[in-house]
């Protein structure tokens, strides 16, 4: 039976684990999680996790008139869970046919080269951060032929260590490859193939065409993300208070930047994508705005700034892109500054 390990314990790691937990029962694979610290190992291992589904929530329309949301699902589950890799290792009894990287876009690479010593030869690391450049960050560890990159627009939000809620459901599309390895053909198949039994949107592309959809999200998370963040609130109020010619200008410089780099979008198809996770995602705190509220770093280097730097590349100005992150640093840094003042 395969061995599939989730690295990092957070919002999108706990998400997996629970679906593969899931096909753990059903025998299809052996799920394993690594965390950070060993107090959340030791927490998920003990006393499991609760997933509180809110797309299951309806709207109640009540006789004043008042809409209320009904109550959602609620289920738990438990994981296997380490973080020390020699403990892991004991008890994988074998090598890593599957990392599944669910690390913030700045851990992956010193996340992975902790524990890229238990991965098959014959496996695969996968990453599902945002941001551009994480196939070529996995690649640097495991080598091209263990390599991938995913794009997902689920959107969960871990509470605290024991729960998580998922929020709005979306696409998850497997995967950029830098080859055509076979056996890295066989692991994304096999991802594609049991993670479909949970019932969840996921495709599966040639990899010209998962490159598009990673340059597709990385413009939703350049709009959405900065911008919820700067207006502090959930990401439907986007839609309300900024006019959609901003989301427009920031697109724009986004296709042009993604032309230099091989990748053709259509302005049309982007707006309807980011349009659309405004919509579905209208409930949500977007990553960006929650990084903030708990002092930690965002990962807006490896979204806006990545647009500026790649654009710079070519002797392209991306002005919108480039206010953005610095007003987003500029956050950042004002957090520093009010811990220390
Ligand atoms: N959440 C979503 O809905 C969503 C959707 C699409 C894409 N993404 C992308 O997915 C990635 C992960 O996002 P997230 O929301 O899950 O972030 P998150 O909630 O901050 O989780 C990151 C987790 O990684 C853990 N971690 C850090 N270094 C580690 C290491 N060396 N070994 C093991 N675990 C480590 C952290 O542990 P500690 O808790 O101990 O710090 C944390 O639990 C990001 O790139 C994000 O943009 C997220």
């Amino acid at each position: 039976m395969k061995r599939l390990v989730v690295i990092g314990n957070g919002s999108l790691g706990l998400w997996w684990c629970f679906h593969l937990s899931q096909l753990q029962k059903k025998s299809l694979c052996k799920t394993f999680l690594l965390t950070r610290t060993e107090e959340s190992a030791r927490s998920i291992s003990e006393n499991g996790v609760i997933v509180e589904d809110k797309t299951t929530a309806e709207c109640i329309v009540e006789k004043n008139n008042r809409t209320i949301l009904n109550t959602s699902s609620t289920v738990s589950f438990h994981c296997n869970s380490f973080s020390n890799t020699k403990q892991l290792s004991k008890e994988l009894e074998d090598s890593v046919d599957i990392f599944l990287l669910c690390v913030k876009q700045y851990q992956l690479k010193s996340a992975l080269e902790n524990c890229a010593e238990l991965l098959s030869p014959k496996g695969m690391a996968i990453s599902f951060c945002n941001g551009i450049g994480n196939l070529e960050t996995v690649a640097s560890v495991v080598g091209v032929n263990r390599a991938a990159a995913a794009v997902t627009y689920e959107a969960v939000q871990r509470i605290n260590s024991t729960k998580i809620i998922h929020w709005s459901t979306g696409r998850t599309v497997l995967a950029d490859t830098l080859t055509n390895s076979p056996e890295l053909n066989a692991n994304i198949q096999f991802l594609y193939d049991v993670l479909r039994q949970q019932n969840l949107p996921i495709e599966l592309l040639k990899s010209v065409d998962a490159r598009k959809e990673i340059w597709k999200k990385l413009a939703v998370n350049c709009v959405i993300n900065p911008l919820a963040t700067i207006i502090h609130g959930r990401n439907g109020l986007l839609s309300d208070r900024i006019p959609q010619s901003l989301f427009e200008g920031i697109c724009c410089e986004i296709i042009m930047t993604a032309e230099r780099n091989g990748v053709i979008l259509e302005l049309d198809e982007l707006m309807a994508q980011v349009l659309e996770t405004i919509r579905e995602s209208s409930n949500n705190i977007c990553s960006t705005l929650q990084d903030i509220q708990r002092g930690r770093s965002t990962e807006i280097d490896a979204l806006n700034g990545a647009v500026v730097r790649l654009a710079r590349n070519f002797g392209l100005l991306v002005p919108y892109c480039e206010t953005l992150y610095h007003l987003i640093k500029a956050i950042e840094k004002g957090q520093d500054t009010n811990k220390t003042a």
